[in-house]
């Protein structure tokens, strides 16, 4: 897998391509990292990619060349049809399910915006998808190309240690796309609190069934969006069932 960023920042990357599960999985060349700087893709002495907004307003927009000719260079050196992907508020909502769909993938080449945003025509011109993080703004793109790509590399086979304790992440299938329950490590009793009896009772199912039980209440109280659609896609058993019932009655 590759993936390349268009960015006046490169550097920021490293935070990817050097630490934790992500740069485990760049050493053991399971994804690879290029950076494009589309100040490198200027001709004149301050090497400018931005420029005021037409029609007028506040701040800077950055300009199409610059950003197309970067593209185009790592199109080039990559000798694909990559997806190229602008992060963007006005974007697709990113999710769990979407980082498992692009983790099946080759890669792609990330556009990272500075400013007010990139000129409209590059968009046309090059960009096939566009992807927002979530209903905020941030000061640039390469923050959410990173946490993208951090999503998307962790699902790479051989990315993380254990492969199952991907699937047993929130939103996952063995899940049911619910929440994941509380974690307990050592010392068992931390200021006065003990870790709950079920996860010292060395019984499998006994265990399995308290962490279900906490992931179905965890996601009652605060995504009871996602139990609805468990519930519609027939992913919630009996048992399952009788436990969020037991739980309403409590709360009446
Ligand atoms: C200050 S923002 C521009 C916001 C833009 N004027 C708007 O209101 O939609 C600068 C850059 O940060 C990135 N960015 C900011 N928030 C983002 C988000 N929620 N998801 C993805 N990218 C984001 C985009 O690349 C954007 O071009």
């Amino acid at each position: 897998m590759r993936y390349d960023a268009i960015t006046l920042f490169p550097d920021m990357f490293d935070a990817l391509s050097a630490h934790g599960v992500t740069g485990r999985a760049h050493q053991m060349g399971l994804w690879r990292l290029k950076c494009w700087n589309p100040r490198d893709f200027t001709h004149d002495v301050h090497r400018t990619v931005d420029d005021r907004p037409y029609g007028g307003g506040p701040g800077m927009v950055m300009m199409a060349g610059p950003l197309e000719k970067a593209v185009r260079a790592a199109q080039q050196d990559r000798g694909d049809d990559a997806p190229v992907v602008l992060l963007s508020p006005t974007g697709q909502g990113f999710n769990q399910g979407l980082a498992q769909e692009w983790a099946a993938g080759s890669g792609a080449i990330l556009v990272c915006g500075r400013y007010e945003g990139v000129d409209q025509r590059f968009i046309k011109r090059c960009v096939t998808h566009e992807v927002s993080l979530g209903d905020f703004v941030l000061s640039g793109g390469e923050l959410p190309a990173m946490v993208m790509m951090d999503s998307v590399v962790r699902l790479l086979p051989g990315a993380l240690n254990d492969a199952e304790s991907a699937r047993q992440d929130s939103f996952n299938a063995a899940l049911t796309g619910l929440l994941d329950s509380p974690h307990y490590t050592r010392p068992e009793i931390y200021e006065n609190e003990a870790v709950p009896a079920e996860l010292l009772s060395g019984h499998h199912a006994r265990i399995a069934r308290w962490r279900r039980d906490q992931s179905l209440a965890l996601t009652l109280g605060r995504r009871p969006d996602l139990l609805e659609r468990a519930r519609e896609q027939g992913l919630l058993s009996k048992h399952d069932e009788a436990f969020l019932a037991g739980l309403s009655q409590t709360e009446r």
